[in-house]
């Protein structure tokens, strides 16, 4: 096990009902603040109306920035930065998904900086100050809500870029699963995936002796494939949505990777698609990690046959590893489909003619992943093997 330091400082509010403690809580940090949203779920299903009067209740005042789009965008983060700068704003409240957190984090991250923003995203600016930030959290997938991370889309030339600092972890987060009750089936599948993948991660590691997170990570995985099932039958389970929820958020909230070296080879390999083609990031990791297995998994036979015996239940074939570790892909795949998922560029309507440049653009920095280090040639080949 390596040496670590782990601290999650996000305030975790989870259970029924518990959106409407989100006046108090804001009302430790300002008695005005930014309430940034999507697309519009938050009204049609109630939540705004809630969340308005929660904070209402507790005395604070809100200044109003919605229309986030999935794949957030730069440009809505630089009206979100002036807004706050406009209305003297110390505080923004996220009521959404990954996009809307990762956009609020974006305008946190620009307003007490004199540059431009996205210079935190090309690694330009160190990040030394943030805004404060709240969440109330609709959908169980990217992990943002205490994630050190927000990812943003700029529109020049469709770049979508990670940062990460732990000032921009919220300082609370608001999970009511009842909120994920009216999620398309799609929308759960993409959760499913992407918080699959952020253990998946952090599960295939070149670090020796990390039994417990090992474990950690396979519950985690197995607690997945369990309930996703039982909530695309009955999507009012409660039990089966509060079991999903709790996972999106431990599966990126840094306990699964303490100690262990991550990869995140094929998360840069993804972002590369949702940039460009605008997909759900769910959606194109359920096509990218099985093809990264398939390139990468002879690096380790072992830790492969380890993930196909304990996750997936296969019969081990101790005279052929090989065979389990592949069965193991496999099962992972079968299993993304049966919920809904493409498993191929095909089925995501991705034509071939960008592959280069996107393997291109992918290791502009130098090479992606740490379990194997991947250059541009080995990204390509992976993005043909997910053809
Ligand atoms: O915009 P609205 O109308 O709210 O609709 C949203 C959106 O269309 C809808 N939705 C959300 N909650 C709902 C709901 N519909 C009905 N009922 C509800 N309760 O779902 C759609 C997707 O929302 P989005 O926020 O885009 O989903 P997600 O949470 O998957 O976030 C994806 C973004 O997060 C980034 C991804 O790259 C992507 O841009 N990620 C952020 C990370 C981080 N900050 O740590 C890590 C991840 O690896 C990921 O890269
Ligand atoms: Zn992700």
């Amino acid at each position: 096990m390596d040496n670590f330091t782990y601290q999650n400082a996000t305030k975790v509010i989870f259970g029924k009902d518990t959106e409407k403690q989100v006046g108090e809580e804001t009302s430790r940090y300002a008695d005005r603040v930014l309430l940034h949203y999507g697309g519009g779920s938050i009204k049609k299903y109630g939540l705004y109306d809630k969340v308005v009067n929660s904070l209402k209740e507790a005395g604070v005042e809100i200044v109003e920035l919605g229309g986030v789009q999935p794949n957030p965008r730069l440009k809505l983060v630089k009206e979100g930065i002036e807004l706050c700068r406009k209305e003297g704003l110390g505080f923004i409240l996220a009521v959404g998904g990954g996009s809307v957190i990762d956009s609020a984090k974006a305008i946190a991250l620009g307003v007490p900086y004199d540059g431009d923003v996205w210079d935190f995203y090309t690694g330009k600016a160190e990040v030394k100050k943030a805004l404060p930030l709240g969440v109330v959290l609709t959908i169980p997938a990217a992990g943002s809500e205490t994630s050190p991370g927000s990812v943003i889309t700029k529109e020049e030339g469709w770049y979508k870029r990670p940062v990460n600092h732990d000032l921009l972890r919220p300082q609370f987060a608001i999970l009511n699963p009842e909120i994920s009750f009216t999620l398309p089936d799609y929308q759960t599948a993409c959760g499913t995936a992407d918080i699959m993948a952020h253990v998946m991660e952090r599960y295939f590691t070149n670090t020796a002796n990390v039994d417990l997170t090992d474990r950690l990570c396979e519950s985690t995985l197995k607690t997945m494939i369990k309930n996703v099932p039982i909530v695309l039958e009955n999507p009012e389970d409660y039990d089966a949505r509060a079991e999903i929820m709790w996972a999106g958020t431990v599966a990126h909230g840094g306990l699964l990777g303490t100690g262990r070296e991550e990869d995140w080879a094929s998360h840069d390999i993804e972002h590369e698609l949702s940039g460009i083609y605008d997909i759900p990031h769910g959606a194109g990791l359920a096509v990218i990690f099985p093809a990264w297995m398939k390139y990468v998994y002879k690096h380790d036979l072992k830790r492969f046959a380890q993930f196909a015996v304990r996750v997936w239940n296969v019969e081990p074939d101790f005279n052929n590893l090989e065979r389990t570790a592949l069965a193991g892909i496999e099962r992972l795949k079968e299993f993304f489909s049966s919920i809904g998922l493409p498993v191929t560029l095909g089925e995501l309507d991705i034509p071939d003619d960008r592959l280069e440049e996107m393997a291109e653009k992918c290791t502009e920095n130098g090479p992606v992943g740490n379990f194997v280090k991947l250059y541009k040639e080995d990204v390509l080949k992976i993005y043909k093997m997910a053809r």
